[in-house]
């Protein structure tokens, strides 16, 4: 018989059963509500109302039900894995297990799952986002000196360095932590004790199940607990983020792996091979992040439309917005996991990279801040002129004082060399690892300010290491506490 549903006359339609069950959400959520129950029960029994003898034996079935595992429930048997757990307790411990419902309802109940289930997924996102960030820094120091021409519109610019390059997702993957910490605050709060939405008359203590539960505080106002899905979004929003920053790392790593760019070689281990063609080496790894991110999007758009317009407090369509949070945070969580990897055992051909500097007049931009230093003529003249050497000559290495003097006489009516320059300056101008050397301000990429950067981001990686490991424990200590509670 279905405990739950004594109002209605006939069971629940075969098909529906299926339609209204999100079972992969259900079996997501299996740990965290019978921790939501002990935590229940415990705080019931502390106020008084339920006697010991009762949450004992709650205790007792929960215990056998944790210990056979969500593989012993035949979920599709049920509505929901609440209604599973309620049922299989009472038909464990009898009328001692209908007590466990009291001053409760699925509706705080699963809002109270959810949120225990995210948290411990964001943990784990956090070490492995951390872990990123320490493969970019470590990266980057074996490549303070490897200089790589840097790319504007796909098109070669100006010479940068490959650890100048990195540091840019180590920054964009700071930010996604930071991103990721705030939405954390924002999950990791109660609403338990709202029950249907108007909350309880029964003498409850929330501040109690809050502790109990490893919270960091409550959803106060019972309607805002049961009906808010507002941080599953947030969490959406900045999963979304970072799936963009790990697309556009993929898409330069499926770039820099081609036979065009050859910078990079993958590792075996994280290589497709061609069943046609016995030649091919592909990067199916980087593709399928950068086609995930996709659907991660499209995970963030269904949460939005679903909760979008909908009347408090709780809905019942509240219900389909989980899987698109079980699927993105899966995706986001494995994605970062395995860039990490595929970054890490990468192999950087420096030599090939070497080859390809001199091409793009990647120079030009230096060469004209040289006119500009030692001949003081605007900037905007020796932009022209360089303009013109650069489509009149495309061999960077070969650029003579007697051309530039020609083209400026045409277009200031001046010789360059009259004004200062020389033939050595142009030589520096072109040689492409002083150009980088030369760029040390703030942020730049001259070895000197790279090393700055790294030892500043290192130390902020420990900081938030050390920030992670205290939420880690801090949660860990309160969930062994409940799992060794006695009554
Ligand atoms: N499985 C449901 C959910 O995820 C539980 C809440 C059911 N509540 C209700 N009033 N029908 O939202």
């Amino acid at each position: 018989m279905d405990i739950l549903r004594s109002r209605l006359s006939s069971k629940m339609d075969e098909d529906v059963k299926k339609f209204v069950l999100s079972l992969e959400v259900d079996t997501w959520l299996f740990d965290a509500d019978i921790q939501v129950d002990r935590a229940h029960v415990l705080m019931l029994c502390e106020c008084g109302i339920i006697s010991k003898e009762d949450a004992f034996n709650v205790f007792d079935g929960l215990k056998k039900i944790e210990n056979e595992g969500i593989a012993s429930i035949n979920l599709s048997d049920y509505e929901d894995i609440h209604a599973a757990i309620e049922t299989n307790l009472i038909k464990a411990i009898g009328e001692a297990g209908g007590r466990i419902h009291t001053a409760r309802s699925r509706n705080d109940e699963v809002a109270t799952c959810i949120r225990i289930a995210l948290r411990d997924e964001l943990l784990s996102m956090f070490c492995h986002i951390n872990e990123l960030r320490g493969v970019f820094i470590e990266k980057s120091k074996e490549h303070i000196d490897t200089v790589i021409p840097g790319f504007t519109h796909l098109q070669h610019a100006q010479p940068t360095t490959l650890a100048h390059h990195l540091l840019c997702y180590t920054d964009l993957f700071g930010r996604d932590f930071t991103r990721l910490m705030n939405a954390y605050a924002h999950t990791n709060l109660n609403p338990l004790g709202a029950a249907a939405f108007a909350s309880t008359s029964f003498p409850i203590d929330r501040k109690r199940t809050t502790e109990l539960l490893g919270f960091d505080g409550l959803i106060e106002n019972s309607m805002d607990a049961v009906s808010s899905r507002d941080y599953l979004i947030e969490c959406l929003c900045s999963f979304s983020n970072l799936m963009t920053n790990l697309s556009r790392l993929c898409e330069e790593i499926i770039l820099w792996a081609t036979s065009e760019f050859g910078f990079i070689e993958l590792d075996d281990a994280y290589s497709s091979v061609s069943s046609i063609m016995p030649q091919k080496k592909n990067p199916d790894v980087a593709e399928l992040i950068r086609g995930k991110t996709g659907t991660v999007y499209g995970c963030l758009t269904s949460a939005l439309s679903i909760c979008k317009s909908l009347p408090l407090s709780y809905n019942r369509d509240l219900q389909e917005v989980t899987p698109s949070l079980l699927r993105a945070v899966k995706i986001t969580s494995s994605s970062i996991r395995i860039a990490s990897k595929m970054i890490e055992t990468m192999n950087v051909k420096k030599e090939a990279i070497c080859d390809k500097l001199d091409m793009g007049f990647i120079c030009a931009t230096e060469i004209a801040d040289t006119i500009v230093r030692s001949t003081g003529i605007p900037f905007r003249n020796a932009h022209q002129i360089v303009g013109s050497l650069a489509k009149r000559q495309k061999d960077v290495k070969n650029v003579r004082l007697g051309e530039i003097d020609n083209i400026s006489m045409e277009i200031i009516g001046k010789k360059l060399s009259e004004l200062g320059l020389t033939e050595e300056m142009l030589k520096g101008a072109v040689d492409v690892y002083l150009a980088v050397e030369a760029k040390d301000t703030l942020g730049g990429p001259a070895s000197k300010e790279v090393k700055r950067m790294l030892t500043q981001r290192n130390k902020k990686l420990k900081h938030d290491n050390l920030v992670v490991q205290k939420r880690i424990s801090l949660v860990k200590e309160a969930m062994l506490k409940l799992d060794g509670a006695t009554i």
